[in-house]
């Protein structure tokens, strides 16, 4: 590993430090021989002093179980009806699930503490169908929560409820997670699935939006996995009622929780409620905002002076970072058809003097790099002349020559006399 990587890596660890981590983990990862290494990283992450409550699911374990016995079961998942059938196999399934769980979380040296935590009731009827023993949880011991992070014992919380009756009620895993991430004001819930979401080319969704997300967990029923869907659902709510980030990852992979979350790329989706929203598509009226913003890095030759008619012809590919409604960045997407794809160019990157080395320049070429992958491109290029080393260094860019443009834009480039360098990325 380069030491700039590990800069990076480590820029996290203060803004991560006693925030607290929900991570849901998927029952079907337990069977996997990836498993061990992805506990192996939760503990790393509560070494670096990051408050971890793990919640983990149980429908592969219950399918399994149903099906070695032959019994034909009403719901797996905490969503549907749970009969008394199916609810005596979640209870032996997600027993024994929880004895293997802390064997091996005990194995890695962590305390922690299989909780009851939350307060639930039966789910009732719904539509007329009697839930039986499928479980709604109306609130969360935040108290016993918190004491228990404080004192470094990570809470392990089961898809189980009971509710002060004797009853046992099964929960659905995704839900737990959001519930308790909502209690603690947690900063992340982190859904470690059985695969990752990807959009309909099979490309890596890295980011989206609540209403996005919502729309998604809807629309597709048919086509995304309904492990997926579920976490769409919740991952929006979480989002819409604070939580500001929601990661799915998938399990399946290596170093997938670790990469995630200290990569700037991350790995996996994020479904995002609050800077990301920021940034927009530029609209007619910001253009004498933006080209204020951008006047003092053309008087530096950092930037192609651009006229007002200029920006407004291209509006529709310029996207802006709104703070509190001020524009304090701005970024554009060109996209040109080549025999060999769809090619985007990455322009007018500007980031407003008051608000530099906060993130916004990486995040604002992070958005266009989505949206440009969004319009079927499969490679980015920059021209820079004095940025070259922050698109290297900070978001993975390669010096390369001239030819990756069309000859239109080699043209205008050769025309302009600026010898910037030329950057290019692949966007997979
Ligand atoms: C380049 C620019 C967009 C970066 O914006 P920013 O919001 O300050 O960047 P971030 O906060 O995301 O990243 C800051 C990091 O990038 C580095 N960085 C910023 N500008 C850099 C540059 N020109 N060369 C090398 N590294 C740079 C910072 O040193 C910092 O590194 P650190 O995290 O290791 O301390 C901004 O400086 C800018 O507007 N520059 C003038 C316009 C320009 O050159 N645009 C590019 C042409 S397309």
């Amino acid at each position: 590993m380069r030491f700039e990587d590990l800069r990076g890596i480590l820029r996290y660890v203060p803004q991560f430090r006693d925030r607290i981590f929900v991570i849901a983990l998927d029952g079907a990862l337990m069977k996997q021989t990836n498993f061990a290494n992805l506990l192996q990283d939760i503990a790393v992450l509560q070494s670096l002093k990051i408050e971890v409550v793990l919640v983990f699911g149980a429908r592969s374990q219950i399918t399994e179980l149903a099906q070695q016995r032959g019994i034909a079961t009403s719901s797996v998942d905490g969503m549907g009806r749970t009969d008394a059938a199916s609810m005596d196999l979640a209870i032996e399934a997600i027993t024994r699930q929880t004895s293997e769980l802390v064997a091996d979380l005990t194995a890695l040296d962590l305390s922690v503490v299989v909780s009851n935590a939350l307060g639930v009731h039966p789910a009732g009827v719904i539509d007329g169908v009697d839930y039986e023993f499928t479980g709604r949880i109306e609130n969360v011991d935040e108290n016993a929560l918190r004491v228990m992070l404080k004192a470094d014992i990570m809470p392990v919380l089961m898809p189980l409820g009971y509710d002060g009756r004797g009853t046992t009620l099964r929960l659905n895993s995704d839900e737990v997670a959001v519930e308790v991430a909502l209690a603690l004001k947690a900063a992340k819930v982190i859904f470690v699935s059985e695969s990752g979401l990807t959009d309909e080319n099979g490309q890596r969704l890295a980011q989206i939006s609540i209403a996005d997300a919502k729309e998604m967990a809807k629309g597709k029923a048919g086509e995304l996995d309904i492990n997926v869907l579920s976490k769409l659902r919740q991952g929006a709510f979480a989002c819409q009622e604070g939580v500001p980030r929601v990661h799915i990852v998938d399990g399946t992979q290596e170093e997938v929780l670790l990469a995630e979350l200290f990569s700037n790329e991350g790995v996996g989706t994020m479904i995002h409620g609050d800077q990301y929203q920021q940034i927009r598509k530029a609209r007619s009226t910001d253009v004498p905002a933006l080209l204020s913003m951008m006047q003092q890095s053309v008087e530096e030759a950092a930037l192609v002076p651009r006229t007002r008619s200029q920006m407004q012809q291209r509006i529709s590919d310029f996207y802006v970072l709104d703070l509190d409604g001020n524009p304090v960045g701005c970024i554009a997407v060109h996209v040109f058809e080549t025999e060999a794809g769809k090619l985007a160019e990455l322009a007018s990157l500007c980031v407003r003097r008051s608000h530099k080395n906060q993130g916004h320049g990486q995040k604002l070429v992070a958005f266009a790099e989505e949206a440009a992958r969004q319009r079927g491109c499969d490679r980015i290029f920059a021209l820079s002349t004095q940025a070259f080393r922050f698109f290297e260094e900070k978001m993975g860019y390669t010096v390369t020559t001239p030819d990756v443009m069309t000859p239109e834009r080699r043209a205008t480039y050769d025309k302009s006399g600026r010898n910037s360098k030329v950057l290019v990325k692949t966007l997979r």
